[in-house]
């Protein structure tokens, strides 16, 4: 069997670990062959393809990136695109089923490729770890040590000049990183998608760390929204290509401290650091389980299935269900964290 591979959407710390466990076990197990495809749903619809054997994926699961590349190519759109197009070119390239690494919109496309007949696995990937279906996705753990790493750094550098900081880190949708990397980094607030909070209860939080002699250290993710102002403030317009521009709340919310509070505030946006470099040992182990389980997938035609962690065992899920509803930090893990605040 040949088994083409494919990373789409954003990229993640794991994503070659992955690649390289399942080459590795196809190789093994099953005498499988495996073909990359290059920058995600496009290379299928654009027919670009690299080699992949157990010679090209040696020492890749500490390497951060994707040695197959990604975009954010939809792969129904455009010259080429839809299922029959692609199921062609797989015909062409020998490719008898595809492993898609991906995140919701990634898993989305594949679900609908597999209606239409396409024979694909899909494996979660989303530092976000917005992926429902699945207890954890790779990327997750390594961003949360990044962020928090950074934490600590700002906060020698807030008690040296007596300074707020508002650290923000990813999370368009859910604040998992937040929530993690706050309460790993002893933040006096965390700031997150699924709860919005008043600037008022802001510098309250803010103004008793300092009555305590302390420097507050905030973090907040970047789809946080001030209660005051809606959605309008959660994007600075739109990009190049359409989409909301991100980032940039902390900018908004330092300054509105500072004046209120009367507290020097500073914003770091930790930005795509969090999502560079190479994985966390966490991360390669349930990278590489995941890479390998989709291999077992793949070699019992669990098509349109999804790999995920469910406590320490790796199974399969529907994609649909996956992709049903993102996975949002519940009000329990909020107001189990919100008891240290302040
Ligand atoms: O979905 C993962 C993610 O890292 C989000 O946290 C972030 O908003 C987005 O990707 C950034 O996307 P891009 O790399 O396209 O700027």
């Amino acid at each position: 069997m040949k088994i083409g591979i494919l990373t789409s959407g954003g990229d993640c710390p794991g994503l070659n670990a992955v690649i390289r466990g399942a080459v590795l076990k196809g190789g093994r197990a099953y005498d499988s062959e495996f073909v990359g495809i290059r920058n995600g749903w496009r290379g299928l619809v654009q027919g670009e393809f690299m080699k992949l054997d157990r010679h090209s994926v040696r020492g890749l699961s500490r390497q951060g990136g994707t040695i197959l590349g990604s975009s954010r190519t939809n792969p129904f759109e455009g010259e080429n695109a839809g299922p029959e197009n692609i199921q062609k070119t797989m015909d062409a390239e020998g490719i008898d089923a595809i492993i898609a690494i991906g995140g919701e919109g990634t898993l989305t496309a594949a679900r609908r490729l597999t209606d239409a007949g396409i024979k694909i696995v899909g494996v979660p990937k989303t530092i976000d770890n917005d992926l429902a279906a699945t207890d954890y996705s790779f990327g997750f753990n390594t961003a949360v040590e990044i962020a928090t790493e950074a934490i600590d750094r700002l906060r020698t550098t807030a008690d040296s000049h007596g300074r707020c900081m508002i650290v923000e880190v990813m999370g368009r949708h859910v604040g998992w990183i937040a929530l993690h990397s706050g309460m790993a980094g002893g933040a006096h607030a965390i700031l997150i998608p699924e709860q919005p909070q008043t600037i008022e209860q802001i510098c309250a939080w803010v103004e008793s760390v300092r009555d305590r002699g302390r420097a507050p250290v905030l973090v907040v993710s970047e789809g946080f929204l001030l209660a005051e102002m809606g959605e309008a403030h959660s994007h600075k317009g739109l990009d190049a290509f359409n989409r909301p521009r991100l980032g940039g709340i902390s900018e908004l919310i330092a300054p509105m401290v500072e004046e209120r509070t009367g507290i020097e505030a500073r914003a770091t946006v930790l930005g795509h650091t969090q999502r560079g470099g190479a994985p966390s040992a966490y991360d390669r182990v349930l990278a590489t389980r995941l890479g390998m389980a989709a291999v077992d997938a793949v070699v019992e035609g669990k098509w349109g299935s999804m790999v995920s962690l469910k406590g320490t065992d790796i199974n399969t899920v529907s994609i649909a269900d996956a992709t049903m509803d993102l996975n949002r930090v519940t009000q329990a893990r909020y107001d189990e964290a919100a008891v240290l605040f302040g």
